[in-house]
């Protein structure tokens, strides 16, 4: 008989002083993320087109000293696999399509889920999933509220590259019960949920 396939448990950290170097070695090991923006685009510097990897990794490090960024990391036994970036949204400003988003804005969210990722060899295996839950968690503890995401639909679409699904597939969070607020872009929609 064949051996019953094994689920991955995973566990979660914040990102930390303590944890920058697994952090920092999941991106080193895929080309600094998108050629090296180093998960730069959501927090207010963004990722001009002027910057550097090296400077890209030098700011995302600065948050980490003064504590202005959220991101729940997931690791697989002492291995970082991925995260899920979440924060207020003075902290990760830049959402995409931002004028359209700011087009029928009537309320500001608490909180925003920013950017997923997943390390190549991991994917499918639950990972965002894990990192989503990390982060709803920390964000309830932090005393909840109205929690917005901007995922890609994926149904009734041809299948996507995981790239395009920086911001997370739909169909994950309306596993955890968000729901369409409305739509920024051809694919992407600003999705809320109350924690
Ligand atoms: C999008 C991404 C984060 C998904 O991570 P993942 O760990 O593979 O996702 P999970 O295994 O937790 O999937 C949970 C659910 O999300 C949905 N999902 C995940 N990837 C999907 C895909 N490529 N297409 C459609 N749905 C998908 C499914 O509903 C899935 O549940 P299922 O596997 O039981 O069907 C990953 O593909 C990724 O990292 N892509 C690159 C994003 C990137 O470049 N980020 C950095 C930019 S700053």
């Amino acid at each position: 008989m064949p051996e019953p396939t094994k689920e991955p448990v995973y566990t979660t950290r914040p990102l930390s002083d303590d944890t920058w170097t697994d952090f920092a070695k999941l991106v080193e090991a895929n080309n600094g993320i998108w050629g090296g923006c180093w998960c730069m685009g959501f927090h207010p510097e963004g990722v001009g087109k002027g910057s550097t990897a090296a400077e890209n990794r030098e700011a995302k490090h600065d948050h980490v000293r003064k504590g202005t960024v959220h991101q729940v990391l997931v690791f697989d036994g002492d291995e970082c696999v991925g995260w899920c970036q979440y924060g207020q949204p003075a902290e990760i400003p830049n959402v995409k399509n931002l004028k359209a988003y700011h087009k029928e804005l009537t309320e500001l969210p608490d909180w925003r889920i920013g950017c997923l990722f997943t390390g190549k060899a991991n994917r499918r295996e639950g990972v965002a999933r894990a990192g989503l839950t990390g982060a709803l968690a920390a964000i309830k503890e932090a005393g909840g509220g109205l929690v917005e995401a901007y995922p890609e639909q994926v149904e009734d679409r041809e299948p996507q590259r995981g790239a395009y699904l920086h911001t997370g597939p739909e169909n994950l969070f309306e596993e955890f019960g968000f729901e369409r607020d409305r739509r920024i872009a051809k694919w992407r929609w600003v999705m809320r949920r109350r924690v």
